[in-house]
């Protein structure tokens, strides 16, 4: 009989997600593995939502946004008696390997469940907010700049009809990736994020000289991180004497039809994933550094403190000042 493997989705879904469950059990599959699915992650790990890969369930989810497992941020994972609930389950099935989809929470709480039962498992990084060490992509970040772009795109035609100051906010909790390619990417005039310490002085100072040179409309990008939508926008309006208008993007940044890139993404990161499972590797999470596919332990990845390219960061310099 074949060895069986449970793939699932864990934290804030992320585009690239579904890409990643069919890569995952298509290849697991082609590997002499039987492949499992865990529905509303850890949560559906502690009741038991287990089922087998069939075909049908696979079918037709490439293309889709989100994760059609569902996903859970549990906080009964962190208890062992709910842990040992959801290894009992695992053993009724007959599962000895585990695929998480997800952000660094869900690793660790899988990395404790390791060292609890010792059940070995690949983390595959997906989140739209790219801020797990150690490696460069996350799944989904392509999918949720392609959303920002197309709302900008869009706010920038009124912002230009009408004349006014706007500012977009951008997803990402404590991490500025999202807002620092986005006003890369539109040609924003501002940009604020948590990495970055900003002058509203000397932005004023630039702003109103774009203006005189004949600059009609203003976009400003911020990340949600920095708390700043509201009293940057307040301020751009008083600063240059523009109607100044706040647009907080939201969740929209999380859903739509995973990219190109993030289904090819999703397909290098399961397989990896599989065969560092097959190859022996324990709790290990698959990474994309400097171009190349790998691997880090999980205590590398807590011991580690995530940081924008400071090559990026550098040119958010010029968008805060
Ligand atoms: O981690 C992904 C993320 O979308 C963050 O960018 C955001 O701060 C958070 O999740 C929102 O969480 P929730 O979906 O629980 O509101």
């Amino acid at each position: 009989m074949s060895e069986k493997i449970a793939i699932m989705t864990s934290g804030g879904d992320a585009a690239g997600m579904n890409p990643a469950i069919k890569y995952a059990a298509t290849y697991a599959k082609k590997c002499g593995l039987s492949p499992y699915l865990v529905e509303w992650g850890l949560r559906g790990l502690i009741e038991g939502w287990v089922r087998e890969a069939t075909p049908d369930r696979l079918a037709g989810i490439i293309h889709r946004g989100g994760t059609v497992l569902g996903s859970s941020r549990s906080k009964r994972f962190y208890e062992y008696e709910f842990r040992k609930q959801a290894f009992e389950n695992l053993q009724h099935h007959g599962i000895t390997k585990l695929i998480v989809i997800g952000g660094d929470g869900s690793f660790s709480a899988l990395n404790q469940f390791y060292a609890d039962f010792e059940v070995p498992f690949a983390g595959i990084p997906a989140t739209i907010d790219n801020d797990i060490p150690g490696t460069d992509y996350c799944l989904g970040v392509d999918t949720a700049l392609n959303m920002i772009r197309q709302s900008v795109d869009s706010i920038r035609d009124t912002a230009s009809s009408f004349s006014r100051a706007f500012v977009i906010e951008t997803m990402g909790r404590h991490c500025g990736y999202l807002a620092i390619t986005s006003a890369l990417a539109n040609g924003a005039d501002v940009c604020l994020v948590p990495e970055v310490a900003y002058d509203l002085d000397s932005i004023a100072e630039r702003l109103r000289m774009q203006k005189k040179q004949g600059q009609k409309y203003v976009l400003g990008i911020v990340a949600e991180g920095t708390g700043m939508g509201d009293t940057l926008t307040r301020w751009m309006g008083e600063a240059l004497g523009m109607d100044a208008r706040l647009t907080v993007l939201g969740h929209v940044q999380r859903g739509g039809s995973p990219t190109v890139y993030d289904r090819v993404m999703a397909h290098n990161f399961a397989t990896a994933a599989i065969d560092g499972l097959l190859a022996g590797e324990r709790n290990k999470v698959v990474t994309f550094k400097d171009g190349h596919i790998g691997s880090s332990s999980i205590s590398e990845i807590a011991a580690a403190k995530h940081i924008v390219n400071p090559s990026l960061v550098k040119l958010c310099e010029e968008l805060s000042n």
